[in-house]
């Protein structure tokens, strides 16, 4: 990592979101059992960055939450970890190396990687609901909590960025288009991890309605700077395989604006966002220090 690239320190969050997966797999995985209960755990428990579960603690604690946040942030991670297993599958992106080891299909074959990820979705839903029955929430905040984390991963969101993603390779899509996978398929859910901290502290609607500025600039931001890391980093950096968006004729935004013309955009995007909390009177340090870490990251 360049010297210039300060990480947060998310040491205690992460270690947080571990132990409620960790608890989280022990309690549900039994019941399924078998390779695909083996996939999910496998998926779960790789090591991730864990930065939509740490915005999700972040935004709680801006927002003046006081309860134990980690399960909810642990749910957003599942279906995190679910969209990385399907965006690997042969079908999809066709990658072999995920979080430094084989993707899911690699190591389960690819049956039981479909399967798993499939499963990870109603894994997450309880997950959510059972979190918001423990911070105690009322349930009319707790099913919208519920509703906003099923709407960013769906045919709405998350899914159907996949969706225009697939339908783009090998074409070369305008600025706008771009924009509207990237917003779906990353920004969504990225997004949807502010709503669902500040929610879970009952923000009130201007602090809401300032979050979710933030959370769409940097949910843009954040796919942006993997588009470019990409082109600029290297496998072993990423866990993953670099250069793959070209060798699938993917649009990004190093191809369409240079890659010092993406970070540019990414940085002002993330500006943004932090004005917007500025303005709003919540912009915590964390939540500054995330925000740009989302775009100088190596990884
Ligand atoms: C990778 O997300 C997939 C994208 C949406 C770009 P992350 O870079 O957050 O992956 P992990 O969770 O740290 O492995
Ligand atoms: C993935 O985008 C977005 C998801 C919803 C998983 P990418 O396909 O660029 O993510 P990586 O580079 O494989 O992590
Ligand atoms: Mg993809
Ligand atoms: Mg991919
Ligand atoms: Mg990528």
């Amino acid at each position: 990592m360049p010297a210039s690239v300060v990480a947060p320190d998310f040491a205690g969050p992460r270690e947080r979101v571990a132990r409620a997966l960790d608890a989280l797999c022990d309690r549900a995985l039994p019941t399924i059992g078998g390779p695909v209960g083996d996939a999910m755990r496998y998926a779960i428990i790789g090591e991730g960055k864990r930065l939509r579960a740490v915005l999700v603690m972040l935004t709680y604690d801006a927002c003046g939450g006081a309860g134990d946040v980690a399960p909810l942030a642990a749910a957003v991670e599942v279906v995190h970890a679910y969209s990385l297993v399907h965006d690997d599958l042969p079908c999809m992106d066709d990658d072999e190396l995920r979080r430094g080891r084989p993707t899911v299909h690699k190591a389960f074959g690819v049956a039981t990687a479909t399967a798993a990820g499939m499963a990870m979705v109603p894994l997450a839903a309880r997950a959510a609901w059972e979190a918001v029955e423990s911070l105690g929430l009322n349930r009319e905040t707790g099913a919208e909590i519920v509703r906003v984390l099923m709407r960013a991963s769906g045919a709405g969101g998350m899914i159907g960025g996949q969706l225009l993603d697939l339908e783009g390779e090998g074409q070369h899509l305008s600025y706008d288009q771009l924009e509207r996978v990237h917003r779906c398929k990353t920004g969504a859910l990225i997004e949807a991890s502010v709503e669902i901290g500040a929610r879970a502290a009952q923000a009130p609607p201007d602090r809401l309605a300032a979050l979710g500025r933030y959370g769409r600039c940097i949910g843009l931001a954040f796919q942006i700077a993997d588009d470019v890391l990409d082109v600029t980093a290297t496998s072993d950096e990423l866990g993953k395989t670099a250069g793959k968006d070209i060798a699938f004729q993917k649009s990004t935004y190093p191809a369409l604006l240079g890659v010092d013309g993406a970070v540019a955009r990414a940085e002002a995007l993330v500006d943004e966002g932090c004005t917007a909390l500025a303005a709003a009177g919540i912009l915590t340090p964390a939540l500054e220090a995330t925000a740009r870490y989302m775009v100088a990251r190596r990884s």
